[in-house]
């Protein structure tokens, strides 16, 4: 038996894997024809908050503690700072500094805080809320040149490091010595450890090593009067008194800005498998995770879904039509296996599928066979985000919702679209289509609206319906990429009064003059 599911399995394999170019690791601005809005015609009803304005003082200032090349105000350059990866904000920063060393980040700060001159925290700009780009002519302050390595201890897994080392780069260093990153995702070649942190990223392995409010042990950030709070220490228990940390992970630059992260890496799994399926129903979808979780266990380490839609989406973005799976699926979910064992995952992988197709829940799978296809499988799944947008831009909703719920969101926001006659094939309708993907493992469902531009219709008939949608089935309106400015008002649907109130506290405590990413947040 176990050699017919196996022998149908590698069957289709064959075709994985050679027949198109890996998508770009790295995110980055790209050449579109049409320009990004200003955030602030966008929306003409925010008002600049009474910041004070950058002077040719200020500037001087900044490069007694910055070299010249560090303090950008060319025009050009300005440009891929004030646009965020969505093509959907776009601030009039005027400013640019980039420091390599946390006494430069205090100085900075600590000189903002006294002529109260608002900043943005940015990492790599592949934050998917608008948090990490200006609104008005907030002054950007790039972590990008803070990027050195700063410890390794091989006996703990505990890596030293600071904000702005690109996420891959931590994984390719931790990778040398035996170890993974305990996050993972599809912006990995651009983002950095510390803008995760700051976002509280959730990625593709949550799953498996949990969420970096566990995993960072320990942080440095420059608060917003330009002190450094200094906790990187390399303890994993450390039970005296409140957890200042976890206030900053997720923070989203409210707070002040991360300059050092201290995290728990695990071992790097040995052995690794994928599985590819197509699945006949979203009911299947669930089963099979129930299935995986029962019968895979430890070894499980990513359970991924997405609809045909998004699939689709894809192959226009990858460019084929050779999808992995020959014949289309209503959904499709990709397993990642990680051990230590090969032989022995790979039996309990092949036992999984064997009885999973039995069982009906799963019509047809491939498996990588090596790590090209591995990776390419990987493609499906990770280039959706950027797939996405591929029609000009897109409408994001990242939620938490009860998995028997999750995906109802996605045909729900569908109808809602058809009935307002704003969904098509054609040129004359602003939205493309609607698709949905995620962490089944974390509850988390991605809905990504695609559209031929940003439209006042569309936002407005999206927008409160799925946050009220999702209130209403006691979901959260953001499982992880945050609430940055698209969510700022609509934190009231995942949090009571109590909490905002509370949230408000420790805003004005750590921030009285509220100069740290302004218009975002609460
Ligand atoms: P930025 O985008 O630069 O900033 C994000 C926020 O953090 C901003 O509010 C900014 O002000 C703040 N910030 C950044 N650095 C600092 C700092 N050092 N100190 C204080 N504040 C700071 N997210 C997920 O959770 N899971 C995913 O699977 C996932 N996949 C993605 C895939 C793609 C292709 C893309 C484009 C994005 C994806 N994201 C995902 C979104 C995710 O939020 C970011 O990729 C990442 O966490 C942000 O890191 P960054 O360095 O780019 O931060
Ligand atoms: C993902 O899971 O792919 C990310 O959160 C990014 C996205 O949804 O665009
Ligand atoms: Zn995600």
């Amino acid at each position: 038996m176990l050699r017919t599911v196996s022998s149908h399995i590698f069957r289709s394999a064959r075709v994985v894997g050679s027949h198109r170019v890996a998508i770009p690791r790295v995110v980055g601005p790209r050449i579109f024809a049409r320009a990004v809005q200003l955030t602030s015609e966008t929306y003409p009803n925010l008002q600049r908050t009474a910041f004070a304005k950058l002077t040719e003082e200020d500037i001087a200032h900044f490069k007694t503690i910055l070299a010249d090349s560090a303090v950008i105000q060319d025009t050009d350059m300005l440009l891929s700072y004030n646009e965020d990866q969505m093509r959907k904000y776009r601030g009039q920063s005027r400013l640019v500094l980039k420091p390599k060393t946390t006494a430069q980040v205090a100085q900075i700060v600590a000189h903002c805080n006294a002529r109260a001159l608002a900043l943005v925290p940015q990492g790599g700009n592949t934050g998917l809320v608008g948090g990490s780009v200006p609104v008005f002519d907030e002054i950007v302050l790039s972590l990008a040149s803070l990027n050195n390595i700063r410890a390794f201890d091989e006996v703990s897994g505990i890596l030293t490091c600071d904000a702005g080392v690109v996420l891959e780069n931590a994984d390719n260093y931790l990778a040398e010595r035996g170890y993974i990153f305990p996050l993972d995702l599809g912006a990995k070649g651009s983002c950095h450890v510390g803008g995760t942190v700051a976002t509280n990223a959730g990625g593709l392995r949550l799953l498996r090593y949990g969420s970096l409010h566990g995993t960072v042990l320990g942080l440095e950030v420059v608060l917003p009067d330009g002190t450094v709070y200094n906790s990187l220490h390399a303890l994993r228990k450390d039970n005296t008194g409140y957890d200042i940390k976890q206030l900053f992970i997720g923070s989203e630059g409210t707070l002040g800005v991360i300059t050092g992260v201290s995290i728990l890496c695990p071992a790097r799994p040995k052995a690794k498998n994928i599985a590819f399926l197509g699945v006949p129903s979203y009911e299947a979808v669930l089963q099979t995770f129930a299935h995986a979780r029962g019968e895979l266990s430890e070894i499980l380490s990513a359970f991924e879904f997405m609809d045909r839609r998004s699939q689709v989406l894809c192959g226009e973005f990858l460019k084929t039509d050779a999808h992995p799976l020959e014949d289309e699926h209503p959904f499709y979910v990709l397993i990642e296996t990680s051990g230590s064992n090969k032989e022995h995952d790979d039996e309990k992988l092949e036992a999984f599928l064997e009885s999973a197709m039995e069982e009906g829940l799963v019509d047809d799978g491939v498996l990588a066979q090596d790590e090209t296809q591995l990776r390419n499988l990987w493609e499906w799944r990770e280039g959706i985000s950027e797939a996405s947008q591929i029609y000009g831009g897109v409408y994001k909703y990242d939620v938490s919702l009860p998995l028997p719920e999750l995906y109802g969101l996605v045909d729900a926001v569908n109808e809602r679209l058809a009935e307002h006659g704003l969904i098509g094939e054609t040129d004359e309708f602003p939205v493309k289509e609607a698709v949905g993907y995620g962490h089944v493992g974390d509850g988390n469902l991605h809905l990504n609206v695609a559209v031929r531009r940003y439209t006042k219709e569309v936002e407005k008939c999206l927008e409160p319906f799925v946050y009220e949608w999702i209130a209403e089935k006691k979901g959260s309106i953001s499982a992880e990429h945050g609430l940055g400015f698209q969510k700022k008002n609509y934190i009231g649907y995942s949090k009571s009064e109590l909490e905002i109130l509370l949230m408000k506290q420790i805003k004005g405590q750590y921030d009285p003059k509220g100069i740290m990413n302004p218009y975002k947040y609460i």
